[in-house]
């Protein structure tokens, strides 16, 4: 019967039994839930409640010089106030925030750092695609309060990671290092419910998602590879290839652990500031984690993401990530030019 489905807390008591350095992190994770609840029903009422875009004179910039919507803000005011008193967390970095955010004297803290973007596509709100939120969970094993070198960890450092992906249905599909599952919202007793365990990315694929807009820009490789999927069988591949864009990497990425594919925001060299789009800390580390533990591959092109040293909090990295075959071809054409 539905109410026998093994609901989010009890996957978490059963995986991280054997693991009491993480007793914690189902605490934590459940209180991401909870988060990830409140914005699903907060992006759910869109502009009953919401206007898609702030007033001229009230429009607030981030620090990666995007405009912020209104529910950007909302969305990270949410996952704070549900994340800072519960004495799990050290200290949270968020795309919304220019600093990181230092729990608030009045609370105890934890030995986690949350690392999370509060709302991922967010140019869709406005006509109504779906749109995500992305977190990440490192540990922060000292008594002093987290500095932003703390927040500087390897992707492969992390110990969790997932999304929420607010569509159709609400889902949250995360890993805490055994695997990639995914949970939908059931609203009716407003649980996540197991659904997807062990997800598997198929190593073959016949799709491609890039925001083809750039081209001009691409490296070599990166043309060689989408000229050779655009020309299916009349060129050298063994297959006619798909092409998918929705502007949302959650969007994009829950595709990918559905049916496979690969998914590029490559270097380009449309500003030379910016060595790609996607930030690392709190984009590319948690999906190229959740990829990796679903038997896909992660990388900038030229390596595996898991292993970049970050330099910043808000860096940004190129991406390709998805199936294992598509993902290496697409490495080998980088060392090729
Ligand atoms: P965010 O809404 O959190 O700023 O992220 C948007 C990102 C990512 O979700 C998406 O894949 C990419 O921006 C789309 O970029 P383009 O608008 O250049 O296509
Ligand atoms: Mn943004
Ligand atoms: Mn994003
Ligand atoms: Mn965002």
């Amino acid at each position: 019967m539905f109410y026998q489905r093994p609901t989010l807390s009890k996957f978490l008591i059963e995986h991280l039994r054997g693991a009491p350095s993480e007793q914690d992190l189902s605490a934590l994770l459940v209180d991401v839930a909870a988060a990830v609840k409140t914005i699903a029903a907060v992006v759910a009422k869109g502009q009953l409640h919401f206007r898609g875009e702030a007033a001229p004179d009230r429009a607030t910039v981030n620090v990666h010089g995007e405009v912020q919507k209104p529910l950007d803000v909302l969305t990270n005011e949410i996952v704070l106030r549900h994340c800072e008193w519960g004495g799990l967390v050290a200290g949270m970095v968020s795309e919304e925030l220019d600093e990181p955010y230092p729990i608030p004297a009045d609370h105890r803290r934890g030995r986690y750092l949350l690392v999370f973007d509060p709302l991922d596509g967010s140019s869709n709100i406005d006509v109504n695609v779906s749109v995500g939120s992305i977190f990440s969970v490192l540990r922060h094993d000292t008594e002093a309060p987290p500095g932003p070198r703390d927040y500087l960890q390897p992707g492969h450092r992390q110990i969790a990671a997932g999304y929420a992906i607010y569509g159709p249905t609400t889902m949250l599909v995360l890993t805490v290092g055994n695997g990639t599952h995914g949970f939908t919202l059931d609203r009716e007793i407003g649980n996540f419910i197991l659904t997807h365990p062990d997800l598997r990315i198929p190593s073959e694929t016949s799709e491609f998602a890039i925001n083809t807009s750039n081209e001009r820009f691409w490296e070599p490789p990166v043309q060689r590879y989408v000229g050779e999927c655009k020309e299916g069988r009349s060129g050298i591949r063994e297959r006619d290839f798909n092409m998918r864009w929705i502007a949302s990497m959650v969007a994009e990425v829950h595709r990918i652990l559905m049916r496979g594919g690969v998914f590029m925001y490559p270097r380009d060299t449309k500003d030379p500031k910016k060595p790609g789009r996607l930030r690392l800390l709190y984009e590319a580390n948690p999906m190229a984690l959740l990829v990796e533990q679903a038997g896909g591959r992660g990388s900038t092109g030229r390596g595996p993401l898991l292993d970049v040293q970050p330099e910043s909090i808000h860096q940004r990295i190129p991406v390709v990530l998805g199936s294992h075959e598509e993902v290496e071809r697409i490495e080998r054409y980088h060392r090729e030019f």
